[in-house]
């Protein structure tokens, strides 16, 4: 079988780590692009030399041309610009605008049939952006945060309860910005809910919704404590099993900003709802049942992402 390709445009933080990520996994050959020429090829070489301790055999090359995105399976899209202190994920929104018209660009035109996974900030309106911007299939192109936002609320309870992360199954739908919908209805250790877990008395209330907030601001806390740039580890992690999922055709079931088109009462938006991810990129949205406090809180999260499209649509009005 021939060895798959996986591009990666931007190549700062989260890029190196995912070109790291991918090697590491044996995922295929692996394309740093970047603009600043320089960066990617150093990346890249620096990633080469780790193959021979770590023992890999993906070609690891970087680039500041798109053709050489030509081919290319799985694309993951960190272009742009990260937050600095004090900075919400939507301030990022004009600039990084521009910067997915070149990349949506750049993909219509040397990897149309990529599966497209974009981590851009503001997410959900960064996603539905690309997505218009490069013309793939709407289940070709999704957004990565619901498995990042998910695996902060996992790693939470599970530090706190002190049991294995293993058995602890955390749930976050909703847009990736302060509005998400953590669910502890929907989040388990070892199937037993974190609602049951509260009745129980293992964890209080209070703490539970500590850890509720402590997720929204997940990212924020890292901008706050790194100063300069954003969480690099955790979101690179995280796309990289939502690739791992297409190119093996794994079917898992991830959150992801997927496009909805009447799920959830929902139309031509982006939101992060739970997804099977397989050989044909997003197989399936499902659609679960939620109580009016929960669909309450998703029709929040959906009204922020909206307002967040519009504004795109004002600034590029091709897109409206
Ligand atoms: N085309 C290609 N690459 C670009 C472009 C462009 N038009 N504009 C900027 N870049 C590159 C930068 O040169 C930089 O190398 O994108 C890279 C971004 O890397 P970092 O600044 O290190 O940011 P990173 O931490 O990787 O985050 C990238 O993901 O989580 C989000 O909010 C975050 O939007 C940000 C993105």
């Amino acid at each position: 079988m021939a060895r798959k390709k996986i591009a990666l445009i931007g190549s700062g933080q989260i890029g190196g780590t995912l070109a790291h990520l991918a090697a590491l996994k044996d995922l295929g050959d692996v394309v740093l692009f970047d603009i600043v020429d320089g960066v990617p090829q150093g990346k890249a070489l620096d990633l080469s030399q780790s193959a021979p301790v770590e023992g890999f055999d993906g070609k690891i090359t970087g680039t500041s041309e798109y053709k050489d995105l030509a081919g290319a399976d799985v694309i993951i899209v960190t272009a742009g610009v990260p937050r600095k202190p004090g900075m919400s994920r939507d301030d990022l929104l004009e600039i990084n605008l521009k910067v997915m018209g070149q990349v949506g660009a750049g993909i219509a035109k040397y990897a149309p049939n990529a599966f497209v996974i974009c981590i851009t900030n503001p997410l959900d309106a960064m996603v539905w952006a690309l997505q218009k911007f490069s013309g793939l299939p709407s289940n070709k192109v999704i957004g990565m945060a619901g498995v990042l936002d998910s695996s902060r609320f996992c790693h939470f309870i599970a530090d706190e309860l002190n049991v294995s992360i293993e058995d602890v199954n955390a749930f976050v739908m909703g847009g990736h910005g302060d509005t998400m919908v953590p669910l502890p209805r929907y989040s388990t250790v070892a199937g037993i809910p974190l609602t049951d877990i509260v009745k129980m008395g293992w964890m209080s209330k209070d703490k539970l919704d500590e850890i509720i907030q402590r997720t929204r601001d997940g990212g924020a806390e890292i901008v706050g404590l790194l100063k300069t740039g954003s969480a690099f580890y955790a979101p690179a992690a995280s796309a990289i099993s939502m690739a791992e999922s297409y190119l093996k055709d794994k079917k898992r079931v991830l959150p992801a900003a997927a496009f909805l088109s009447g799920e959830y009462g929902v139309r031509d938006t982006y939101v992060g709802v739970p997804v099977v991810i397989g050989a044909d990129g997003v197989e399936k949205v499902i659609e679960i049942s939620l109580n009016s406090a929960e669909q309450k809180a998703f029709d929040k999260s959906v009204s922020a992402v909206e307002g967040l499209i519009e504004a795109c649509k004002k600034i590029a009005p091709a897109l409206a």
